[in-house]
């Protein structure tokens, strides 16, 4: 379908399949909804995406690493500034982490400001013998287990547009006003953290920055002279997977005329939704901005091309990141193949490592849980076939949160599963939290070091 007319609504054709979606019971109240949404401002600049796509060709060139992280799903009732504050400034945290260990710039993306809208295994859910359709995030029904709660509403993708806006302005007033400037590196800790054991390893490496800031200070280079020093990049993304919402934030940009997604800077597709003949493939196809796309068990490496050759037939280095999640026992043996396959092809790709969602089990109390060491283990397991196959373990994807939250087990402070009862939150998947999102940072930084050093050696 590549060479095919491109237009934000082709998704919609007959030939395509859309899965996920919600049914609607009002026609007309979804269209009042999706044509106030299209008069409204694009929430990202095409410029600004464009930024992004230039950033991730050096991810995908071994010259710069990628860390996306987020809530599994935003909620209506969590929104509050001091999540959006606590989550923005763990991945900070972790970027510095990462630069500091590997000499790398770290291009940092929120799985924030947009992320409502989730695919379910299953159209309904049913507990003691009631049937109700699915919660499918809060851009389309409510998590409440009644059957009026549960109608899809397109008011609510007004209300998700309201709350991106909100939380986008913030993050931009935090990436660029003070917040994220390097002399606040020793602030960006959490008093929670306090008791585990890399929180001190964390102001080990912000004593040093510290120091070499001073040193360069008196060298007469300071955040007055170098604004890089006082400001960050940050970009956002979320699953493109509610298409009427996506399309009606799509604008045609009036410097180049290509089509932009301007609900974020990077739109990903989901794992269940990124085969041949999906609606979701042809919508993003057409898009400017940069493309994630999630591979499981299920992706044939000739699927995996075919799929390339629709969605970046101009081979366009940064525009496609693959997000591999196959779990911990599954990576080493399944990725090759695909790796292989994106090399010998010479498709331009970011490899990013989603070490979360292959990693799931449900507890002996019932809660859903990750284990840290699995999700640990499948990034070893991630950096291991990369230095294998000799391509760059480019990136990670993770679902975490700046709160204190205990949702997945294990990690420095370990968290047990009679533990995950004391404050588990999560709308969707379980998360790390801030001392454990660090702890993975110092991994990563670790094995990035270590590809660094080897890099070093062989040149
Ligand atoms: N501007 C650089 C960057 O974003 C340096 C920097 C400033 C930075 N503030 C930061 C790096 C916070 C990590 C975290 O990489
Ligand atoms: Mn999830």
């Amino acid at each position: 379908m590549s060479g095919a007319a491109w237009s934000p609504d082709s998704w919609t054709g007959d030939a395509f399949q859309a899965l996920q979606m919600p049914i609607y019971p009002d026609a007309d109240a979804l269209n009042a909804a999706t044509t106030q949404i299209a008069s409204f401002p694009p929430l990202v600049f095409a410029g600004e995406a464009r930024n992004l796509t230039a950033e991730l060709a050096r991810v995908a060139e071994g010259k710069a690493f990628l860390l996306q992280g987020g809530d599994c799903a935003e909620s209506f009732a969590e929104f509050h500034p001091n999540n959006i504050r606590d989550t923005f400034r763990v991945i900070l945290q972790m970027a510095v982490v990462l630069t500091f260990a590997s000499k790398l710039p770290t291009v940092k993306v929120g799985r924030m400001a947009g992320q409502f809208a989730k695919p379910r295994s299953a159209n309904t859910e049913t507990i003691d013998g009631v049937e109700l359709p699915s919660y499918r995030g809060d851009n389309v029904n409510d998590i409440a287990f009644t059957p009026e709660a549960r109608i899809p509403d397109p008011q609510r993708m007004i209300r998700g547009y309201s709350q991106s806006a909100a939380t986008l302005n913030l993050l931009r007033a935090f990436a660029g006003g003070g917040y994220a400037n390097l002399h606040q590196v020793h602030r960006w800790t959490h008093d929670f953290m306090g008791k585990s054991p890399w929180a001190e390893r964390y102001r080990d490496v912000a004593d040093r920055i510290g120091e070499a800031l001073e040193f360069m200070a008196a060298c007469g280079i300071d955040s007055d002279s170098v604004p890089q020093l006082k400001a960050t990049s940050f970009y956002t993304s979320h699953e493109a997977l509610l298409l009427p919402y996506e399309q009606a934030m799509t604008r045609q940009d009036s410097l180049t005329g290509d089509w932009y997604d301007t609900s974020a800077h990077m739109l990903w597709i989901g794992d269940r939704t990124r085969f041949e003949g999906s609606a979701h493939v042809e919508f993003l196809r057409g898009i400017g901005n940069p493309i994630g796309m999630k591979c499981g068990p299920s992706l044939e490496p000739d699927a995996l091309l075919r799929l390339l050759d629709v969605l970046n037939p101009g081979r366009v280095p940064g525009r496609m990141t693959l997000i591999t999640r196959y779990g911990h026992d599954k990576i080493e043996a399944a990725l090759p193949a695909l790796v292989r396959a994106v090399k010998r092809e010479g498709h331009p790709v970011v490899w990013s490592c989603d070490p979360m969602h292959g990693n799931v089990i449900k507890a002996a109390n019932g809660y859903k849980t990750r284990p840290f060491d699995r999700i640990l283990a499948e990034v070893r397991g991630f950096f291991a076939v990369h230095r294998a196959e000799g391509t760059h373990a480019g990136g990670i994807h993770t679902e975490m949160t700046g709160q204190n939250v205990t949702e997945c087990t294990g990690g420095g402070v370990e968290i047990t599963e009679q533990g995950l009862a004391d404050r588990y939150h999560t709308h969707c998947d379980p998360r790390l939290n801030a001392g454990q999102s660090l702890e993975l940072a110092f991994l990563l930084a670790e094995m990035l070091n270590e590809e660094m050093g080897q890099r070093r050696r062989a040149a």
